[in-house]
Parts: structure tokens; C-alpha cells; sequence
């Protein structure tokens, strides 16, 4: 079995953790969620549920991973030796294993997109609601572009976490954030740019309801990457000295950077347009931004061409450090809990989660028709992750901290064993008790019953 190594770099654990944190849940969930439910004023709340909600189950999470150094099933059993809390340590690498099923489907067609943008077939006047539905619903295609995403995956995690995961990280962020500043540029030049800005900058609080509330609170979790045992599984690779709180808040800044940065990209070119609706789900930058991007450019095509590479580069490399903390969160605890080397341990989680890949994949396709509960096996698996297992997770997660877990443990871990000082030791407390549990409660009860 390999030996436990821990990042080896504070740069390294930062961009490994945004890079979990920063995924399509920022390019792609984000920037729809904000047309969906006013603009400017879902931002300002969205910011607020980040600070209030995110931030103190983030850094539950690492309390709970460095304390430990265990992959996140192992670390609730020692915590909680014999106690019902240890099933949160199961329900975060069972629900990281079922969306990493998903995940890599939408990865896929981001890689699909990235391979046509390049050999020039996503220019020029054509119906993308057809390409798109041609596509997904082709019994091969989809599921090609599903399995190489895999590899790919694969290929980073069976280098291990220093070789592998960091490397990659600090490589991939940085290109990340690179290519968000040139489209950034390139945005800022259309016509739809001050219409745009008004809309995602002047607060209209008359369109602030409850569901926007809820769907702010929502969405910060999933872009959080929170409760899916990843940040846990990440946290026991921190060094004694790494800094929690510090850290938390460069991963929630990085990530809360990139979403709205992904908004001020895609707004300017969607308003640049008459008459193109921001759709919903995967038709944004799979329907609608192909057409935009198309119309926008139409007079300067050399521009449109790199816009659109580097758009669905963005897209694939966002979703890849997202998926490699996924595989990495169930990997670590076969890899522990069975005392496998690497290798095998990564690919009997790659092999294990196409085959549920293939179900997900072909929902769009041959297996259309089949249903469980009115839900195709890719719904099925979405709503039960992010709608049901995620939310209990978040609770579980606080509540843990908050009331059972030792004070000395809890208070030791944020501050270093003393060596750091953190005057919101008592407001954090506080709001992992109360605050916390209370907010994520309220999204459950919505999404699932109002
Ligand atoms: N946070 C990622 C995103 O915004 O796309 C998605 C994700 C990754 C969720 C890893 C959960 C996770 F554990």
C-alpha cells in the first residue's frame, strides 16, 4: 500500500481544494441560476449563503479530515467509534461515487463540444438544438467521450496525491483562470456589455423570494463541493500547518470568483443577441451559447473560433479538477479500507463508476424509456445525490461539529493547537449549531416538498 503523503505545498492545497470547489456548477449551474432568478440581487444573497452557510461546513469539513488523516468513512468511525455518525462518513463517499456517475457524462459532452469547436464545426449559421440532440442521443458518441473523461481522471489519481492531484492542480487552475480573463476581454467587447452589467450589478430586490433564497443556499452548496466527503478526503492530506480558516476562505473567494466571473462572460454575449433566451439547465452552453457565440461573432469569425475553444476548455478543465476530487474521495477509502495499491484501488473505481456511467449516458438515448419513479437513471441519480443525500449531509455534517465533537478537537484544529488566533471561534460555533442546520433544513423542505 502506498504510504499516506499530504500535499506538499500550501500553493498545492489551495488550488487542489478550488479545483474540487470550481467545476460546472460555476461556468455552467451558476451563470443559469443567476438568469433564473433576477441577477444582481440572487448574487448579493448568494455571496451572503457563501459567508453564512458554506464557509462554516467547509471548515467543519477540514477540522474533521486533518484531525483524523483518514479517508472520510475511516474518519468518522474514529471520531465516532460505534455511534450513528459514522453513516455521514458513508454517505459522503457513497454520494461522491454517484455523481462522479454523472458528472463524467456532462464532462463528456463538454469534451465533444471542446473536439467540434476545434475542428471548426460549432461556427456557422446551423440548428444546435438538433446537434445537441443528435448527439446526446447517439448509443456511442456520448458514451466514447464519457470513458476517455474517465481516463483522464484516472490517469491523475493513480499518480497519487502529491504527483498526481497537486501537480495537476497547480498546473490546471492557473490555465483556468488565465482563459477566464481572455474571454473576460473578449466579452467586454459586445454590444450587450452595459445592458449586462445593469443586469448582473443593480440589486432589484423585488424579485427576491423565498425559492430565490433557497436556490442561492443551493447553490452554493453543490459549487462548494460541500458534504460529498471530497473536502474531507482533501483536508487529510493537509500538512500541521496549514492554515483552516485562511484556506477555506481562499477556496470560497477562488470559487465565488470564478462563478461570477463565468456570469459577466456569458451575460455581455447573451444580451449582445436579441431574441436568445438564457435556457435552462444543459441547454445554456450546449443550445444557446453555440448560437450566441455564433451571432455575436458572426463579423469577426478568427474571434469567435478562440472564443468558443477556449469557453469549452474552460468547461472541460473546470469539470476535471471537480471529477478528480470525486474519484479521489472513493479511491482513498478502498485504497485504506482494503489496503490496495493505488492503481488497483483507482481503477476499480473508474471501471465501477462507468458501468453506472453507461446508465447515465444512454438515459438520453436508448434507455429514454426507462424510468424509476418517473425519473430517467441519470435524473434519478441527480435528484437523489444533490436533492436528498447532500442536503442530510450538510446537516449531519453540522451538527457533528457543532454538538458532538469534541470543543478542544474543534478549537486545537482551526487554530493549530494554539499556534494561530481566531476571534470568531464563538460565532462559528454558533453558527454551526444553529444557523447552519436551520438554512440547509429550509432548502431540503423546499426542494423536495414545495
Ligand atoms: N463543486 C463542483 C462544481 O461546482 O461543479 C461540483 C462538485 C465537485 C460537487 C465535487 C461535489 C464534489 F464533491
Amino acid at each position: 500500500m502506498d504510504e499516506r503523503k499530504n500535499f506538499g505545498s500550501k500553493l498545492g492545497v489551495v488550488m487542489a481544494a478550488a479545483g474540487s470547489a470550481v467545476g460546472l456548477g460555476n461556468v455552467w449551474r451558476f451563470p443559469t441560476e443567476v438568469g433564473n432568478n433576477g441577477g444582481a440581487a440572487f448574487i448579493l444573497i448568494y455571496l451572503l449563503c457563501v459567508a453564512l452557510v458554506g464557509l462554516p461546513v467547509m471548515l467543519g469539513e477540514f477540522v474533521i479530515g486533518r484531525h483524523t488523516h483518514a479517508n472520510t468513512i475511516s474518519a468518522y468511525q474514529q471520531l465516532a467509534p460505534g455511534k450513528w455518525w459514522r453513516i455521514q462518513g458513508v454517505n459522503g463517499v457513497f454520494v461522491a461515487f454517484m455523481i462522479l456517475s454523472y458528472y463524467i457524462v456532462i464532462a463528456g459532452w463538454t469534451l465533444y463540444y471542446l473536439v467540434q469547436a476545434l475542428a471548426f464545426r460549432l461556427s456557422g449559421p446551423q440548428d444546435y438544438t438538433q446537434v445537441f440532440s443528435q448527439f446526446v442521443s447517439s448509443p456511442w458518441q456520448p458514451l466514447l467521450c464519457a470513458v476517455v473523461f474517465m481516463l483522464m481522471t484516472h490517469l491523475v489519481i493513480a499518480r497519487g496525491v502529491q504527483s498526481g492531484i497537486e501537480r495537476f492542480s497547480k498546473v490546471m487552475m492557473p490555465m483556468l483562470l488565465l482563459i477566464i480573463c481572455v474571454l473576460m476581454v473578449c466579452s467586454f467587447s459586445m454590444p450587450g456589455t452595459s445592458e449586462s452589467l445593469t443586469f448582473l450589478l443593480k440589486p432589484d430586490f423585488s424579485k427576491v423570494t423565498p425559492t430565490v433564497v433557497l436556490s442561492a443556499m443551493g447553490q452554493a452548496f453543490f459549487s462548494l463541493s460541500l458534504a460529498m466527503g471530497c473536502l474531507c478526503t482533501y483536508a487529510s492530506y493537509f500538512g500541521p500547518d496549514t492554515n483552516l480558516v485562511k484556506t477555506a476562505l481562499n477556496v470560497s473567494v477562488i470559487d465565488t470568483i470564478v462563478a461570477v466571473l463565468s456570469g459577466f462572460i456569458i451575460f455581455p454575449a447573451v444580451f449582445s443577441v436579441d431574441g436568445v433566451e438564457a435556457d435552462v439547465g444543459p441547454g445554456l452552453v450546449f443550445i444557446t451559447l453555440p448560437n450566441v457565440f455564433e451571432m455575436a461573432f458572426h463579423n469577426v469569425p478568427v474571434i469567435g473560433y478562440v472564443f468558443t475553444v477556449l469557453f469549452y476548455m474552460l468547461l472541460l478543465l473546470a469539470a476535471l479538477t471537480s471529477s478528480i476530487s470525486l474519484h479521489e474521495s472513493v479511491t482513498a477509502y478502498l485504497l485504506e479500507r482494503f489496503h490496495l495499491p493505488r492503481g488497483r484501488a483507482s481503477g476499480l473505481v473508474s471501471v465501477s463508476c462507468m458501468t453506472l456511467g453507461v446508465l447515465c449516458t444512454l438515459s438520453f438515448g436508448v434507455l429514454s424509456g426507462y424510468t424509476l419513479f418517473g425519473l430517467t437513471f441519470f435524473d434519478l441519480f441527480d435528484f437523489l445525490a444533490s436533492k436528498v443525500l447532500l442536503p442530510l449531509g450538510g446537516i449531519v455534517i453540522s451538527l457533528f461539529v457543532g454538538y458532538y465533537l469534541d470543543r478542544r478537537i474543534v478549537r486545537n484544529e482551526i487554530t493549530n493547537n494554539g499556534s494561530l488566533t481566531f476571534r470568531l471561534f464563538g460565532l462559528y460555533i454558533f453558527l454551526t449549531r444553529y444557523v447552519v442546520p436551520v438554512a440547509i433544513a429550509a432548502i431540503f423542505v423546499n426542494e423536495l416538498f414545495l
